[in-house]
């Protein structure tokens, strides 16, 4: 990597792209901390027109640091139900418990004490105290990691820490003293729209083309450079849609691991052939099975897991006792049901309606 590019460079550009072609988006209408902090929180795995809506309705239910840290569970995850990264959202909450206890309801304003909070990282950390706060601290998420990837012609593995941490200790000396905000902001808008994650740069756009050694050297293809990632294990599950009178089945997954405290449809983690699935009901369940519809598979996958699932409509003369018999109103605005059950969830809304 081109060590001695001093990145003060990119400043004066990134401000002038900034403010002629920043989006308009809800997080950006203030400065307002707790605005800044969610909307990071929710980007985090998240692309930014998927993020829009719930940041809209995240911010009308829980408005302030107080709301959020009354919340209770069920309707905290009930917001983030479909953004996926639950725990994103159980310490969301956590810091704003401890910014109530701790800190007087007021959001702490500075980069070490925002860093301590639950579920902030560097970046986070980083993004809040430039955009909010006007700190000269750095901020590198994936954008930022693309962009100066390209830019210094790295070809080091971007998902290595001590990459991310190269950069940052880059940024922090060019860091703009003035317009903290503009500057991080920039940088991740340049990676967002026009340095794009999926697909081919519009380097023609960009106020970093001059400067970027990937682009001069044709090396966009290479940069940025990932490791291969080691295979995710394969999960197979029988989904059930167990409905009775317009009622259907589902639980509480525990309150540990993948999902938690999220409610689901009743499933087993192997594949079931119809009469299986009867004889499961009757014989452990003690319910009469009615009908087994077949709904096909379904897929879901996760970061470290895919789920391949089997899925059937089962009608019932009752719901078995160790499940809650929920009607259509319910699942819809009250339990969250993540994004894994999706395919059988619409088929479901039909069955209920
Ligand atoms: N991705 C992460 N942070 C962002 C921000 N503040 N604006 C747009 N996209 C982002
Ligand atoms: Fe990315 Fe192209 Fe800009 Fe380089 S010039 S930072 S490759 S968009």
């Amino acid at each position: 990597m081109i060590e001695e590019m001093d990145l003060s460079v990119l400043v004066t550009p990134t401000l002038q792209w900034y403010d002629q072609h920043k989006r308009q988006l809800p997080w950006r209408k203030d400065k307002n901390p707790y605005h800044i902090w969610v909307s990071e929180i929710m980007l985090q795995q998240t692309r930014v027109e998927a993020v829009i809506p719930y940041y809209e309705r995240f911010m009308q239910a829980l408005p302030t640091i107080e709301a959020l840290a009354e919340c209770e569970e069920d309707p905290l995850l009930k917001l983030w139900e479909g953004l996926g990264y639950y725990n994103r959202a159980r310490n969301l909450q956590k810091a704003a418990r401890k910014i109530m206890e701790e800190y007087d309801g007021v959001f702490p304003g500075d980069y070490e004490t925002i860093r301590s909070l639950p579920g902030i990282g560097e970046y986070t950390a980083g993004a809040v105290a430039s955009i909010a706060f006007g700190q000269a601290v750095p901020a590198v998420d994936g954008n930022v990691l693309r962009v100066l990837s390209r830019v210094l012609e790295s070809h080091e593995d971007i998902l290595k820490q001590s990459v991310k941490k190269h950069f940052e200790e880059l940024l922090r000396e060019t860091m703009p003293k003035e317009r903290t905000s503009a500057f991080t902001q920039g940088m991740i808008e340049i990676g967002a729209i026009v340095c794009v994650p999926n697909g081919k740069p519009k380097c023609e756009e960009c106020p970093l083309e001059s400067l970027c050694l990937a682009e001069r050297h044709g090396l966009l293809d290479s940069i940025p450079y990932k490791a291969p990632k080691k295979p995710r294990k394969i999960e197979e599950k029988t989904v059930l849609l167990i409905c009775s009178s317009k009622k259907a089945a589902i639980r509480k997954r525990p309150d540990q691991g993948l999902l938690a405290s999220l409610y689901e449809f009743p499933n087993t983690d192997h594949y079931l052939t119809a009469d299986e699935v009867r004889e499961y009901l009757e014989k452990e369940q003690g319910v009469t099975v009615e009908s087994v519809e077949p709904l096909g598979n379904a897929k879901h996958i996760f970061s470290h897991v895919e789920w391949h699932m089997n899925g059937y409509l089962v009608q019932t003369d009752q719901i078995p006792g160790q499940y809650l018999a929920v009607e259509r109103q319910e699942l819809q605005n009250r339990y969250a049901i993540p994004n894994a059950f999706q395919a059988y969830y619409q088929k479901l809304m039909e069955v209920l309606a």
